[in-house]
């Protein structure tokens, strides 16, 4: 028997977490083939007898299917124990919140520009839109009306993020009739951020953007007692009014407990430039408070980004600014770049981020 075919096979066989196969996300070891035998050891983070013995048939029966005769000894392992850092969502490298103090600041415009530029320089990329007041992804991807697949995987049912422009979305607005007058509260929300890490099958990412609600709330919370979130990107405009509030939502990432680094600063609405003649730069909101946010976190200014008015535009219709201006693009890319240099040295220089335990 062939031992990458009999690797190969198992990758047929699905993760219950992540629905990722069960070789990707890393479950299998100790892998032995001996004549017609062939064993290995599965390593869970839990020790659910059900899930443990549909993975084992599942096993049986895919390595039987290319070698009928083969005969399968499986090792299911529970490490609950000491589970790895990082059991929550294995598959992606980095979980980068995109938040800000005040609405309209353009969260949602950095959000999903950002991760078409990621995207554009060959990443894997997810989106996550945890803004449950006032989702903007499906009307800024033009992708309104449509509704996320649905896959059982061991019984319960999950949700497949929609792929559009090759990024992979979720968002509430795919979800509930955005007419429906959901007056959704704190417990409901956190519910929702819960079931979109844990109840969601994300593909294997480098990028998962996270857009969030202006300020500090139940959202903000709920996301740092779920995930690993790796860094924060705060986005601002140039006003102190903005800066004043950037600097509040910033610090609670910032308190001890919930220690995830600042990434960077976006400047957004820097300034504007007439067609007519772009060598004049008018400052309508003040000068700075890109600056001065990324002096205030130890961080830097990922970039600044001017009004443009194809991006205001394309925001409104369905296209996504980065396809619609030269200069927008041009920019997300650079800051794409700034972001990406950020992750790598936060990746070297600080340890992974944890979860926030509830006490
Ligand atoms: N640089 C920009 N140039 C022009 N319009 C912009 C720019 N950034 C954001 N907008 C527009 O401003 C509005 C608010 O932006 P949005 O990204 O929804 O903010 P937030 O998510 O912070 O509430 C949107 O209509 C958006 O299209
Ligand atoms: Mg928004």
């Amino acid at each position: 028997m062939d031992h990458n075919k009999i690797v190969d096979s198992l990758r047929t066989v699905l993760d219950p977490k992540t629905g990722q196969d069960i070789i990707s996300v890393g479950l299998v070891s100790d892998f032995q083939v001996n004549g017609d035998h062939v064993g290995f050891t599965i390593t869970l983070d839990h020790n659910d007898p059900e899930i443990k013995s549909k993975l084992n048939f599942g096993c049986i029966e895919a390595i039987q299917k290319v070698y009928p005769q083969a005969q399968v000894h499986i090792h299911l392992n529970s490490q609950i124990a000491n589970k790895p850092k990082s059991g929550v969502l294995p598959q992606v490298t980095n979980i980068i919140a995109v938040a800000s103090g005040k609405g309209g600041v353009g969260k949602s415009t950095v959000s999903a520009n950002l991760a078409m530029a990621l995207k554009e320089k060959g990443a894997s990329v997810g989106l996550m839109d945890a803004d449950l007041y006032g989702p903007s992804m499906p009307k800024m991807f033009g992708i309104e009306g449509m509704k996320p697949g649905i896959q059982e995987l061991y019984g319960k049912h999950k949700i497949v993020p929609i792929e559009t422009n090759g990024i992979h979305v979720v968002s509430i607005g795919n979800i509930v009739d955005p007419e429906q007058a959901v007056v959704l509260r704190g417990p409901r929300l956190g519910g929702i951020i819960k079931q979109f890490v844990n109840e969601c099958i994300w593909p294997s990412l480098d990028y998962l953007v996270i857009d969030l609600p202006p300020g500090t709330g139940d959202i903000q919370l709920t996301l740092v007692q779920t995930l690993p979130v790796t860094g924060v990107v705060m986005v601002t405009t140039p006003q102190q009014l903005a800066y004043i509030d950037a600097v509040k939502a910033m610090n609670m990432f910032l308190l001890e407990n919930i220690n995830v680094p600042v990434l960077g600063i976006v400047e957004n609405m820097s300034w504007f430039s007439p067609k007519e003649d772009p060598s004049k730069q008018y400052y309508l909101f003040g000068e700075g408070s890109g600056r001065q946010l990324a002096n205030k976190a130890n961080s830097i200014l990922l970039g600044q980004v001017p009004l443009i008015m194809a991006a205001g535009k394309a925001g409104d219709t369905g296209k996504i600014a980065f396809h619609e201006s030269e200069e927008f693009r041009n920019i997300f890319s650079d800051i794409a770049l700034n972001l990406m240099k950020q992750l790598k040295l936060r990746n070297e220089t600080l340890d992974p981020t944890q979860v926030v335990q509830v006490k």
